[in-house]
């Protein structure tokens, strides 16, 4: 039997570089995918796989994330008094019940793997989901509920993949797999980074991932890696030697929203995806073009 995924870290401590000027002052992840921040979506797919406490790790000036998901009786009433109710139901679909968050600071840009080992008091004995919000997951089936039902049938550790043109393997982790026979395949490598050409296959690490919570002792000795960052994947490849690892090949579309033209395009598809925007969407578009 398999411990149940309760808890999720979600790292959101980024500068957001790529996406300069306009993360300066709001959080990256609180950018808009049409009429809602990125955090929402990927909160709500956590939420349908059965997450119940989020572990936000945040960095200075991100105050605004614990605002996001709180109570607002300003607006709330203020809807309420209009008998707005169709657009109190939204605002309030994303309202976290008490105690089920958190927020830890990095106090320093580390990496992500240092990112990830800030959660260690609150995660305690358990297995844990890792969600990189940047990375938006568009999937009939949410992408972390068909990673929590991997783990259910697979056990260990999953981490979820996905192929890219052998071009861009240099920016992300790779994974190397023991053969491939379905979606989920045993993995047997890893790397971070590769440089060009060197990549042991082209799964990229998509950033949905179930770790056991023996990850902590190797993240707290883990040295610099790539970029100069402490590394989750070193800490993954060290955890492989001595507990299985599973790729879960999901099924379902990708939009980098930690890149401008990434959040670009997430905010056309999930426009278009939206019936009761979609011909209008579709109408400005075309003008555009
Ligand atoms: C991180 C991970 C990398 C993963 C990527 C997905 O890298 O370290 O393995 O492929 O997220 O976005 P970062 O984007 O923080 O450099």
């Amino acid at each position: 039997m398999t411990k149940r995924v309760r808890k999720a870290v979600l790292p959101v401590a980024g500068l957001g570089t790529r996406v300069l000027p306009v993360a300066r002052a709001t959080p990256k992840n609180l950018l808009n995918v049409f009429d809602r921040p990125i955090l929402s979506y990927v909160v709500e797919e956590a939420r349908a796989a059965g997450i119940e406490h989020f572990i936000f790790i945040t960095s200075r000036g991100q105050g605004a994330i614990e605002d996001y998901f709180d109570g607002n009786p300003e607006i709330e009433g203020a809807l309420e008094a209009k008998g707005k109710t169709d657009v109190l139901a939204e605002v309030r679909r994303d309202i976290l019940p008490p105690g089920s968050m958190s927020f830890i600071r990095q106090m320093a840009p580390l990496g992500l793997g240092h990112a990830v080992w800030c959660a260690r008091e609150l995660i305690g004995d358990e297995p844990f989901a890792v969600i990189l919000p940047d990375m938006l997951m568009a999937a009939k089936t949410p992408a972390m509920a068909q990673t929590v039902a991997a783990y259910e049938k697979v056990g260990g550790n999953i981490v979820v993949v996905e192929s890219v043109p052998d071009s861009e393997t240099h920016k992300y982790g790779i994974v190397a797999l023991d053969g491939q026979d379905g979606r989920i395949s045993k993995m047997t490598g890893m790397v971070e980074k590769p440089a060009q050409g060197t990549a042991p296959s082209n799964l990229i690490i998509s950033g949905r991932y179930i770790l056991q919570p023996e990850i902590f002792p190797l993240l707290e000795r883990q040295g610099k890696g790539a970029g100069g960052e402490i590394q989750l994947t070193d800490s993954m490849i060290e955890l492989m030697k001595s507990q299985d690892f599973h790729a879960l090949e999901y099924e379902g579309t990708t939009y980098d929203c930690g890149d401008k033209i990434g959040l670009l395009k997430a905010n056309i598809a999930f426009a278009l995806d939206r019936p009761e925007f979609a011909d209008a969407a579709r109408a400005a578009i075309k003008d555009l073009l």
